[in-house]
């Protein structure tokens, strides 16, 4: 899904959905002044979260992530950014402790899509009763789940590497869960919005094609790609 170039290119030119997250994160803050702390789950080398972080000094961020290599990347590359209120820990999201007792907002991006079951992403940190939290990840419009994993005959990866995968949850039953947490939830469909080409030779990578939804659909291979933003705010 994100190739290792993807992050490193976003380290330093952040994507506009990076943009716009960095948009509805203002408006959270606005909305929940006493916003003091957020965690990134999933945030890989950081590439996002340098920008968050830069762009919001009064807040303190905590990048997760259990890949410890990527983990470890992140450190060093904010050592080069110089950023103070920003350190990143290794943990599984799942089973989060201790960190999540402090944390005011959640965001997360390209990471719940990773996961087979919605639940085993949300549990661990709604125990931390953040006020709101924005997840940009894969959701639809109907009453359906669906687990999409790529095999790339190109650059073949094991079958459990999860980061493969493109899972879409249904945005009722996502809302219905969060409901019982104490959230209300509502989506905001994303579009880049410039074309982005068809890569050569059917290869992995995302293109755009004008559908009846958007002149910017999102695929990659055969997949369609219903990029949404997710925004949750405690009831
Ligand atoms: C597709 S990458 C997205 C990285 C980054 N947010 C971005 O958009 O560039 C998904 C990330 O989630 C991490 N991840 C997947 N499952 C996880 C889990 N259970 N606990 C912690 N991190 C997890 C992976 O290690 C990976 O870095």
């Amino acid at each position: 899904m994100i190739e290792p170039s993807s992050e490193w290119q976003q380290v330093d030119h952040p994507y506009f959905s990076t943009m716009r997250m960095a948009e509805l994160i203002s408006n959270e803050v606005e909305r929940f002044p006493e916003t003091k702390s957020i965690a990134d789950l999933g945030c890989g080398i950081g590439a996002q979260t340098f920008y968050f972080a830069d762009k919001f000094r009064q807040i303190n961020f905590i990048g997760i992530d259990y890949n410890e290599q990527r983990i470890s990347t992140a450190t060093d590359l904010n050592v080069k950014k110089g950023l103070k209120n920003l350190h990143f820990i290794s943990q599984d999201i799942s089973t989060l402790v201790g960190v999540e007792k402090s944390v005011d907002g959640v965001l997360s991006i390209h990471t719940l899509c990773c996961f087979k079951v919605m639940e085993t992403f949300f549990q661990g940190i709604l125990s931390a009763r953040p006020k709101w939290l924005i997840v940009n990840s894969l959701f639809w419009d109907g009453p359906l789940d669906v687990l999409v994993h790529i095999r790339d005959h190109t650059n073949l990866t094991p079958d459990e590497y999860v980061d493969s995968d493109f899972n879409i949850f249904s945005k009722d039953r996502v809302s219905e869960y969060l409901s019982k947490s104490g959230y209300a939830t509502s989506f905001l469909p994303f579009y880049p919005p410039e074309p982005l080409p068809v890569p050569l030779n059917g290869a992995r990578g995302t293109y755009t094609v004008k559908t009846d939804w958007n002149a910017h659909t999102q695929f990659s291979g055969p997949v369609h790609l219903p990029w949404n933003f997710m925004i949750a705010e405690a009831k």
